[in-house]
């Protein structure tokens, strides 16, 4: 664990905040002092490497925020950083600061910028914070069970006002391209349909049958979640309750899934994912996604962590068939 040449690091988040990037900051920060490491906290993503936003982080300056949602570094998205001009400039006011590496915590596009940055020389290493669990090389991200337990509080309450009043509610989640948001909060909350863009359906069959279906066998609500990837919620719920006479409602969840408290395991897994990563530093290593496989923290390579896709598993795909019944 020894690597002389790795005095001082750098930690920011990049990207949407997600629940749990505070206790992973606070990991690194602890986990370098604990080595008689430097910590320095950039602000405001690739930003603050940019502008010099960037000051030490000792251990009690990280006190107080493990169990606060977003990310005390703040975030950002920073056009110019995708530049190489921006690039060359972070990189050498990342050597004005004595940095001699950095940890990303964001999701893809970032760990675009953290091997960029390694390809130039400044060792860096990334780790996954989305709430989108769109990760093709780690089984999770920091801030998706939270995120999942918002938008499954917030399912239920609706689903109650859908019950009273004999309605259809169309409820649309976050998760850019990805439907694991909408699939497993659909499968928590016994959603009758989910559209996800890694699935075709048909409007008439997926949708509109399924909803007479279950109104004929006595369902009181029809609960349709649809991805973001999919869109179009305000215009489903009006195309449903016109084709079948159902009343119909949409709510679209917005930014409320991205705040709040991190749970418990968003906590622990970012505390583990966050030291491994100033660990992965003291050992030489740099280009490197820190990550989940098979339940294990471990990592790989980031440019074949940014090469893997991930697959949303048949039996999932099924089970929302087979309980809709
Ligand atoms: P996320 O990290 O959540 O996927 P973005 O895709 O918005 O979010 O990327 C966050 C930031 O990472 C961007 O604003 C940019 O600064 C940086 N970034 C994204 N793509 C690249 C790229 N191809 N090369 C360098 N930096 C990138
Ligand atoms: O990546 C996280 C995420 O919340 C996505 O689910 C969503 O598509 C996007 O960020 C929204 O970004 P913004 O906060 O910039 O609107």
């Amino acid at each position: 664990m020894d690597n002389r040449n790795m005095r001082t690091i750098g930690v920011l988040t990049s990207g949407g905040d997600a629940p749990g990037m505070n206790a992973a900051i606070r990991a690194v920060v602890r986990t370098g002092v604990y080595y008689g490491i430097k910590v320095c906290g950039v602000q405001r993503g690739y930003n603050g490497l940019i502008n010099g936003e960037i000051s030490e982080l000792r251990a009690r300056d990280v006190s107080e925020i493990l169990h606060r949602g977003g990310t005390m570094l703040m975030t950002a998205r920073c056009l110019e950083f995708k530049t190489p001009e921006g690039q060359q400039r972070a990189l050498h006011i990342a050597r004005v600061f004595g940095l001699d590496g950095l940890i990303v915590i964001g999701g893809d596009g970032s760990f675009q910028g953290a091997r960029a940055l390694s390809n130039a020389g400044l060792p860096t290493v990334a780790m996954p914070g989305t709430i989108d669990n769109d990760i093709g090389c780690s089984e999770y991200t920091i801030g998706y069970d939270t995120c999942l337990n918002t938008v499954k509080d917030a399912i239920d309450k609706i689903r109650d006002t859908a019950s009273s009043h004999e309605r259809c509610s169309v409820i649309e989640v976050m998760g850019r391209a990805a439907g694991y948001i909408a699939l497993e909060a659909g499968i928590a909350c016994g959603a009758e349909v989910i559209v996800i863009p890694e699935k075709e359906f048909s409007f008439d069959e997926d949708v509109l049958r399924v909803i007479l279906e279950a109104k004929t066998r006595g369902k009181k609500h029809a609960i349709v979640i649809v991805a973001e990837g999919i869109g179009g919620a305000m215009e489903m719920a009006k195309n449903i309750e016109v084709a079948t006479g159902i009343e119909s409602r949409a709510t679209i969840l917005g930014h409320v899934q991205r705040g709040g408290s991190p749970t418990v395991r968003d906590r622990v897994i970012a505390s583990r994912m966050g030291s491994k990563c100033v660990e992965l530093l003291l050992e030489g290593k740099s280009n490197r996604v820190v990550c989940m496989q098979n339940g294990r923290i471990t990592d790989v390579d980031i440019n074949e962590g940014l090469s893997m896709k991930k697959d949303i598993p048949q039996d999932m795909l099924d089970l929302i068939g087979k309980l809709s019944v």
